[in-house]
């Protein structure tokens, strides 16, 4: 899969999805799905979308012990889902644990990325609440690598990070890659945020877009302008 730009439908109900899906006639965008969406409508909506031809991200996050994960992995696996993500702080065994349970039998799985530290956590609160006394940057690149050895696809990053995470992990290293905002639009509660063009630049391979799309006043010209300035 080459460069794409995901849409993070962060709906409550199945019928905000489908309504916003419908608006598509032309493409089948890649959609994220997270929790909310999930835990509210169950396995039931991804294979809704997976059926109408939509290529799915699953953002459950998933962070248990190794033979927890690598079950509930092996489920997700026969949902037939594009990408599904991991906590990379569950652990090298836990990500390896992961990879099994997501290979099926023929030896296919969907792609497997991990999330370092979330967007949510400062320096401050990762010393004070996790007592991980080290600078965070290294911290994120030290779980990119760690991801790397256990044999995962990539991780979730900031555009920003992109290229130290392909500098220490290789350019074939996924960067996946939310708060990207359109250079006249709205930042919301984002804090470092990029535009879909800078993100093409920093070296990301896919941007995560959320409001920017889905509250556009027209949605599907705000997605054609992120692929525009993204994968053209
Ligand atoms: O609406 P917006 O473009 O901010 O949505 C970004 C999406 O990416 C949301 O679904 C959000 O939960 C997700 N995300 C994020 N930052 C991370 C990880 C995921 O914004 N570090």
């Amino acid at each position: 899969m080459g460069r794409d730009v995901i849409i993070a439908c962060d709906f409550a109900s199945r019928e905000q999805t489908l309504s916003f899906l419908d608006r598509f006639t032309e493409e089948k965008p890649f959609v994220k799905i997270g929790m909310e969406l999930y835990y509210a409508e169950g396995p039931a909506i991804v294979r809704e979308i997976k059926a109408r031809g939509h290529k799915i991200f699953l953002d459950l996050k998933l962070h248990d012990i190794p033979n927890t994960v690598k079950k509930a992995m092996a489920v997700l696996s026969r949902l037939d889902v594009d990408i599904c993500n991991l906590h990379c702080a569950g652990t090298v065994n836990m990500m390896r644990a992961a990879l099994e349970g997501l290979t099926r039998a023929d030896g296919t799985r969907p792609l497997l990325i991990g999330v370092t530290q979330l967007t949510s956590t400062d320096q401050e609160s990762m010393e004070r609440d996790l007592w991980i006394e080290k600078p965070i940057d290294e911290v994120i690149l030290h779980y990119a690598e760690n991801a790397k050895d256990a044999g995962l696809d990539g991780v979730v990053c900031s555009p920003l990070e992109a290229g130290k995470v392909h500098g220490r992990c290789g350019d074939k290293f996924l960067t996946v890659t939310p708060g990207v905002r359109f250079a006249d639009g709205d930042v919301g509660d984002q804090k470092r945020v990029t535009t879909p063009e800078k993100a093409k630049e920093l070296g990301s391979d896919y941007i995560v877009v959320g409001r920017p799309i889905t509250a556009a006043e027209d949605p599907v010209a705000a997605y054609r302008r992120c692929v525009a300035e993204f994968v053209d």
